[in-house]
């Protein structure tokens, strides 16, 4: 499964995407989480970043393409990943693309996390609170007043990216204003209509509502997820078929037990033993 994961900062980016990896079995690739620790270790990268992480702004593409680049060789890659605040800009999906193309990788989909503005505060707030409780060290971007320039960065130079991949039919809208339970089961359905991941066995008639009034599937992911909404049915045809198959034999079984021949069997083969049995 490869994913990206797309919404403004509190979204629930970092929070989803470590439920999907431990669900999954895959990595999760945040550039803000890289750039955080080359900060931390000051590298090169590092001491680029931080001035520029800690007023809101967004580091130069170069920067995290190169990294996103190099983490994509790596060996952990191969059963997936979840991209979680890469890309960011324009440029920087174009320079996705080109990388996924040449390394011969397939984008599953890209989830948008749609959350209202006004709760983006208090999720920055909680998440402050339970820094603070585990003994963590605080992000210094979670300020109300980095938090306005990060969303101002959002909207300028992120959202953008919302058309970018709707109109080339990846895009997938989650209502991000759910529980963080709910926000999670409604991505796992939507992976697993898309065919990203092997579909549960859950109960048909909700999942198809909950669908509705949350999603909103666009253009050829829609259509995917439309049609494998529609393969239980399919499924249940062919059992129905295996069905009959077993009734016809059955009835061949019981017809032969009667003595009297089977409607069917007027064909080729029937007509060869009749050949046969008057040469003899
Ligand atoms: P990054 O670390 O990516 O930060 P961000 O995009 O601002 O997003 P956050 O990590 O703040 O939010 P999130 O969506 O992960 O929310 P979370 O799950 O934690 O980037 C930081 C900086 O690095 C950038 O500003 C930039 O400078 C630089 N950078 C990174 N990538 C870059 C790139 N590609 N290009 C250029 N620069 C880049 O949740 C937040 C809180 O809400 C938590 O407390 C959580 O428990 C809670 N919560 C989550 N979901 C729910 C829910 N459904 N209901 C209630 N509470 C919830
Ligand atoms: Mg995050």
């Amino acid at each position: 499964m490869r994913l990206i994961l797309l919404g403004p900062p509190g979204a629930g980016k970092g929070t989803q995407a470590q439920r999907l990896i431990h669900k999954h079995d895959i990595v999760q690739l945040s550039t803000g989480e890289m750039l955080r620790a080359a900060v931390a270790a000051q590298t090169p990268v590092g001491l680029r970043a931080k001035d520029i992480m800690a007023s809101g702004g967004l580091v130069p593409d170069e920067i995290v393409i190169g990294i996103i680049s190099d983490r994509l060789d790596q060996p952990d890659m191969k059963n997936g990943f979840i991209l979680d605040g890469f890309p960011r800009t324009v440029p920087q999906a174009e320079a996705l693309d080109d990388l996924l193309r040449k390394k011969h990788i397939r984008l599953d989909a890209v989830i948008e996390l749609r959350v209202n503005e006004s709760a983006l505060l208090s999720r920055v707030e909680t998440r402050v609170a339970e820094m603070r409780a585990r003994g963590e060290e605080v992000r210094i971007d979670d300020t109300p007043e980095v938090l306005s320039k990060r969303l101002a960065s959002y909207r300028s130079l992120t959202e953008p990216l919302i058309h970018y991949y709707s109109e080339r039919r990846k895009l997938l809208t989650v209502d991000g204003m759910m529980t963080i339970e709910h926000v999670t089961r409604e991505i796992n359905r939507i992976l697993a209509a898309i065919g990203a991941v092997e579909t549960q066995a859950t109960p048909r008639k909700p999942a198809k509502m909950a669908a509705r009034k949350t999603s909103r599937p666009v253009g050829k992911a829609a259509k995917v997820a439309k049609k494998a909404s529609k393969k239980p049915a399919k499924t249940a045809r062919k059992a129905g078929k295996a069905t009959s198959g077993r009734t016809r034999k059955a009835a061949r079984a019981s017809a032969k037990g009667s003595g009297k021949r089977p409607a069917r069997q007027g064909g080729k083969a029937a007509k060869k033993v009749t050949k046969k049995r008057a040469k003899a």
